[in-house]
Formats: structure tokens, C-alpha cells, sequence
């Protein structure tokens, strides 16, 4: 019984140690800074290919919002599935701040002033994502046209604010 009680006593205390960790980690805002050209460089290539491969999957679903190719669920379901896991990864592949080197990029400084800004809006485009595969999963096909154009709209959100034109 008494044993029992320090077990769950040194478990409690463990337990808030770490997350007290966890949190002052995290409240930590300063980003890590590139340390020299090469490596700013590399972080660019990853993540301008990161919205390459988010344009590539896009660019289906916006054909068929506009109504240049048919609508096809399989394809929205698929597509915004990997949109949702490329969202996800937008977080970490934008996290190394790039600013003061030489390198050819889109994006503007001030992302890195307002990272959570820019990650709540990269959250947008998951959820989103997820909607729209909710939308599929329903059977919701009125909606698809919609669910396509609120996820365009996460991305002129983000670009807006943080893409350099
Ligand atoms: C959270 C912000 C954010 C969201 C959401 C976002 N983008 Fe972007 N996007 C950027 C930034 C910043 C750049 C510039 C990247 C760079 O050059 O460093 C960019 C660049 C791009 C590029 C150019 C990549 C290159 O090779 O230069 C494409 C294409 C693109 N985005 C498409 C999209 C599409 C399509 C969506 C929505 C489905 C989207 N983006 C959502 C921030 C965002």
C-alpha cells in the first residue's frame, strides 16, 4: 500500500517535471538562425520543394473546382491527404530562419518574427485538408466545389502575408 503511494507520488512528480520542460521548450519563440549560406541554401531547396509537391496536388483539385476536368473523389480524397501530411511538415522545414544570406526565396523575412502567425496559418491549410477529405468521406459531392475553394483560400492567406510577390 505504502509503496504503492510513492510509486504513484515519484510518477506524478516525474510526470510534472517533464512537462514543465516541455513547456518552457516550447515557449522558447527565438528560431534557429542558418550559419552560414550553405545550409540557408539547403533549408530554401526543402522547403520551396515541399510547395512544389503541395502545388502538385493541388493543382487536380483546382481543375475540377473550375470545371476543366471532372470532378473525381478518389482524387480530392488522395490529394488533400497529402496536402494535409505536406501542411503538417511545414512547421519544422521552415522553422531554420534564412534571413541576411544571399539566397533565392519567396519568402519574406517576417516570418520569422511572427512564426506562430505563420504556423497557425499553415494549420489552416491541414484543416482544410482534413475537411475536405471529411467532405469525401461523406459523400458530401455539392460541397467538394467549396471544400476545394477554402483550401485555395489557406493558401493566398499564408501568400499574402508571407510570400514575397
Ligand atoms: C503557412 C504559409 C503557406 C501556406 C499555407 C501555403 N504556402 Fe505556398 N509558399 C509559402 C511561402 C513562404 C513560400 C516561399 C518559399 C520560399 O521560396 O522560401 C511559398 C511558395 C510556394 C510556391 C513556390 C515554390 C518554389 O519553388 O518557389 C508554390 C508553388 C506554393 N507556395 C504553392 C502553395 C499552394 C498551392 C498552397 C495551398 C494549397 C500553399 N502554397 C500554401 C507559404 C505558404
Amino acid at each position: 500500500m505504502r509503496k504503492n503511494i510513492i510509486t504513484k507520488l515519484l510518477i506524478l512528480s516525474t510526470t510534472l517535471t517533464l512537462s514543465s520542460f516541455y513547456v518552457s521548450a516550447n515557449s522558447h519563440s527565438e528560431k534557429p538562425k542558418a550559419n552560414s549560406e550553405k545550409q540557408a541554401s539547403t533549408a530554401v531547396t526543402f522547403r520551396k520543394s515541399l510547395l512544389q509537391l503541395v502545388r502538385s496536388n493541388m493543382g487536380p483539385l483546382g481543375a475540377m473546382a473550375k470545371g476543366n476536368i471532372p470532378m473525381d473523389a478518389d482524387t480530392i480524397a488522395l490529394n488533400a491527404q497529402r496536402i494535409e501530411f505536406l501542411g503538417g511538415m511545414m512547421h519544422d522545414y521552415f522553422a531554420l530562419e534564412t534571413t541576411g544570406y544571399d539566397v533565392e526565396t519567396g519568402s519574406k523575412d517576417i516570418i520569422w518574427k511572427e512564426y506562430k502567425d505563420f504556423s497557425e496559418k499553415a494549420d489552416d491549410m491541414v484543416a482544410a485538408a482534413t475537411n475536405l477529405q471529411e467532405l469525401v468521406a461523406n459523400n458530401e459531392e455539392s460541397k467538394f466545389r467549396s471544400g476545394i475553394g477554402s483550401l485555395g483560400s489557406t493558401c493566398k492567406a499564408c501568400h499574402d502575408k508571407f510570400k514575397k510577390d
